[in-house]
């Protein structure tokens, strides 16, 4: 927002009258502009848009104004995340193709699209009872950013912009044919419409989590930035039903379909969900992510703290009600003793952290202990029973699901919730080499 000088308000006029303004004054005109993508039209050598409160003022001073179409724009350039390692995504449910662009990925990395395949196959819809029953291969094919280096003989990344596309093969648009009109409680439909006009409204277009499966991909990637990175996820909460953390074997979470690491709890979650599911209902789930080797040293102060990036990064994904870093809202109940992560010299040039209750991250900057964040995932919103809900037109109706659906989506997040934090980890890695190089560990210092 910002005042627009003379030269600019009479540009403003000019694409007014253009767009179908006939009487319009500079002292009609609110003073706001809004950046704009795409060239609406372009006063005094600047392009900007029209947003709606201008609109609204114009009408006022125009009694014969009809709105068109094409003359209400408004942008949704929010489809990319990180500053120096950036993913956007694109695509929705039923297009032809999802796909991502990496950018900023440094160069001779080995990545094969086996790699990313491996990751991509644990999120897959399709492989227990306990997740949908769509079949989507979500095969991906890397199109850019990558070379066979002659050196070594493998395929590197080049530091050029990597492409990587999944076609929509599992399409089934009369499974969605009954929410054109009206609005499904929990899901985005509303929203999207209120706040665009328009809605793909085929299996939740861009708000399905279709979209994560390029997250997935794009983390696949982020993994290989730090080295000696390792980020591990696990379902530690169904419903009300936790792991017993004495029991926690991350082998185990490969051997059951819940990613659970407690194999006492993935048994009870079997004829847990099993009841669930046959009901047409659905739950909630609570996923831990650890990432171990990270360095000490990323993230920035203020404005920059790898806590609140990773939370950005988590609540990001479809469904994701709430983040915990470390102790997260269990601090609130602990005293000061208990919370005070003690330190001892170790032996290894490293200080030697007691406990974890910082989940690795103290001033929003890494202490090089395990940087673990928690996050709760709400019950997949698709129901085989009736609810309540508003059509497109202001009627009322009844909605219930026909089409597949998880009864808890928890579970596929946790790779999404693997490659998020992974990702601003990579981020955040060639932020603090850009900033201050590569720094060894120097602690002791003073010696
Ligand atoms: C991996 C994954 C799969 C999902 N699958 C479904 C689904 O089958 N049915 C459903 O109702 N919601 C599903 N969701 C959640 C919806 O996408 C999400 O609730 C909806 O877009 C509204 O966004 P919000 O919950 O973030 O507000 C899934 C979420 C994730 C992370």
């Amino acid at each position: 927002m910002m005042t627009l000088p003379g030269r600019q308000e009479r540009g403003r006029v000019q694409v007014l009258r253009f767009i179908g303004f006939k009487s319009v004054s500079i002292a009609s005109l609110s003073t706001r502009m809004v950046p704009h993508e795409a060239k609406l039209g372009s006063g005094a050598g600047r392009s900007f848009a029209l947003c709606d409160a201008d609109l609204r003022v114009s009408r006022r001073s125009n009694p014969a104004y009809e709105p068109k179409a094409k003359t209400r724009r408004v942008t949704m350039s929010h489809n990319s995340f990180g500053h120096l390692f950036r993913v956007t995504t694109f695509g929705e449910s039923h297009g032809p193709a999802i796909g991502c662009v990496v950018d900023g990925c440094p160069p001779l990395i080995p990545i094969t699209e086996a790699e990313i395949q491996l990751e991509l196959d644990r999120r897959r819809p399709g492989q227990s009872r306990y997740t949908t029953q769509r079949q989507e291969p979500d095969e991906v094919r890397i199109v850019s950013g990558v070379f066979v280096d002659e050196a070594s003989g493998e395929q590197v990344t080049t530091g050029t912009s990597i492409g990587l596309m999944i076609d929509n093969v599992d399409q089934r648009s009369k499974d969605y044919s009954d929410i054109k009109d009206k609005y499904r409680p929990g899901h985005a439909d509303f929203t999207y419409d209120v706040k665009y006009g328009i809605r793909d409204y085929r299996g939740g277009g861009r708000s399905s989590a279709r979209e994560t499966a390029m997250r997935v991909a794009a983390g696949a990637i982020a993994r290989k930035v730090v080295p000696g990175l390792k980020v591990r996820g696990a379902l530690v909460q169904m419903g009300p039903h936790k792991i017993d953390r004495d029991n926690w074997d991350w082998e185990e979470v490969s051997r059951n379909p819940f990613f659970c690491p407690d194999a006492k709890a993935a048994a009870f979650y079997a004829d847990y969900l099993d009841g669930i599911r046959k009901s047409g209902s659905s739950i909630g789930a609570v996923l831990e992510i650890v990432a171990e080797g990270v360095p000490e040293g990323l993230g920035a102060p203020i404005y920059g703290k790898l806590d609140a990036d990773i939370a950005a990064a988590l609540m990001s994904i479809n469904a994701v009600k709430g983040v915990e870093i470390g102790e997260g809202f269990g601090a609130a109940e602990l005293s000061g003793e208990d919370n005070a992560d003690e330190m001892r010299a170790g032996n290894d040039g490293k200080p030697l952290f007691l406990t974890n209750h910082a989940g690795g991250i103290l001033g929003g900057i890494s202490t090089g202990q395990p940087v673990v964040a928690r996050f709760a995932v709400k019950p997949t919103s698709s129901i085989l029973s009736p609810r309540a809900t508003v059509t497109r037109s202001g009627g009322e109706a009844e909605m219930f699901t026909k089409g597949r659906h998880d009864p808890c989506v928890g579970i596929r997040a946790v790779p999404v919730g693997e490659a998020m934090v992974a990702c601003v980890l990579a981020d955040h890695y060639l932020r603090h080499r850009g900033q201050v190089g590569v720094v060894e560990p120097r602690w002791p210092f003073g010696r």
